[in-house]
């Protein structure tokens, strides 16, 4: 009975949240989650975001369920934001795209088309990757190795290793990418590495599987944060990606996403959206609606495009403004002449410093800074005005 069950341990990164509640000090910093915050820490609401709601609320629209597949013009609008409208895989309509529970729903999604349809077959995921993958698809019974990603020595990307990895995976595999500013390392192979990894995928005919959490809210464009999806899929090979809103958007609580499958035809592509339909139906029937129409309506006008491109870049300003300052701070207070400019250097919401478990918890413990245990911290919510004091934090952790 219910009395036989055990405490389940806290979640990796939302458990970081659950900590920070609790902690009492007043010098007391979230620097867990993937979520943006504003100079002044506050959490922000994107102004065309309220703007689409303000129009939708003036419509009057209902509350109708939608078609298990999600909002047609969400999903119209979804794919063609990833791949370009004018991409040959949208124009022969070989992409068969479902509306998700954000980043996280559409994976599982995807995981479970893996398993009901590549019974046996393996995902190679990077070490490190985010925390909640190894997750999604244990709890989809499909199994999963690692490839590797992060080289220590260097701070930056282990490409010969993560190369090697995937040639040695068993023919056929899915191997999970991160289309942009990977999560925790903020470390991404360059042009010509993608046309590498490219090569060895389709060399082994596996099938790659992306992870575009941040498309836009990396680099501030939507193109350049799309390129290496559109990169491996100019070269014909069928591939999955999930997409996610809650950075780009900052709709974090509305759970808005897609999976994307490219099918070698439209036919096919037609089959696949019926099975993940299929699959959808029994997890949670159909989506909801409100962040599929906000997206749609802001996509869908060309005024409110534009707005939106411009908070995306001075989000990701913000981020990058934070990153240098923190840089300068820990170059100015550092006197044993370690090289912080992989701070510089990895992109998006996060920096992955290196710092081990044990220094990681002394973050917590003494200076009441909340990280993940692997040591990321996430930049999107640190304001200019906490960059000293993180500095003291990181030196002390690191140092001592
Ligand atoms: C993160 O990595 O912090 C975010 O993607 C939030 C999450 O769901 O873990």
């Amino acid at each position: 009975r219910f009395e036989g069950i055990t405490m389940a341990p806290p979640d990796p990164i939302l458990g970081v949240s659950e900590a920070f509640k609790a902690d009492t000090d007043e010098k007391k910093l979230n620097l867990g989650v993937g979520a943006y915050r504003t100079e002044e820490l506050q959490p922000y609401v994107l102004k065309v975001v309220k703007k689409a709601e303000n129009l939708m609320l003036e419509r009057g629209e209902n509350k109708e369920y939608l078609p298990i597949e999600g909002l047609a013009a969400f999903n119209k609008a979804t794919a063609e934001l990833l791949f370009g409208a004018e991409n040959p895989v949208i124009k022969q309509q070989r992409v068969a795209t479902v509306q998700g529970l954000s980043g996280t729903g559409s994976l599982r999604l995807a995981a479970a088309l893996i398993e009901r349809y590549f019974p046996g077959a393996k995902v190679l995921i990077s070490s490190p990757t985010w925390g909640n993958h190894k997750n999604i698809f244990n709890d989809a019974r499909v199994q999963w190795s690692e490839y590797r990603y992060y080289d220590p020595k260097t701070v930056g990307l282990d490409f010969d290793g993560m190369i090697a990895d995937i040639k040695a995976a068993p023919e056929g595999s899915f191997i999970l990418l991160h289309g942009c500013a990977h999560n925790p390392t903020g470390i991404d192979p360059t042009p010509e590495q993608w046309e590498k990894i490219a090569d060895v995928i389709q060399e082994k005919n596996h099938i790659p599987f992306f992870d575009v959490a941040y498309q836009g809210f990396a680099s501030g464009s939507l193109d350049a944060d799309a390129a290496s999806v559109r990169l491996l899929s100019a070269r014909g090979m069928e591939l999955l990606v999930a997409q996610s809103y809650s950075k780009n958007l900052g709709l974090y609580a509305e759970r808005i996403g897609a999976i994307n499958v490219v099918c070698s035809s439209a036919d096919a592509a037609t089959r696949v959206k019926s099975q993940l339909k299929r699959l959808a139906r029994p997890m949670y029937s159909n989506p909801p609606v409100h962040g599929a129409k906000i997206v749609a309506n802001i996509v869908g006008d060309p005024a409110l495009f534009n707005e939106w491109k411009a908070e995306m870049e001075m989000m990701a300003g913000r981020i990058k403004n934070v990153r240098q300052k923190l840089y300068d701070s820990l170059s100015a207070k550092d006197k044993s002449g370690k090289d912080w400019s992989f701070i510089l250097k990895q992109i998006g919401m996060f920096s992955f410093t290196g710092l081990s478990k044990t220094q990681s918890e002394n973050m917590t413990k003494k200076w009441h800074v909340h990280i993940t245990k692997d040591g990321r911290i996430s930049v999107a919510r640190l304001s200019s005005a906490k960059c000293e004091y993180l500095a003291d934090a990181i030196l002390d952790s690191y140092h001592n």
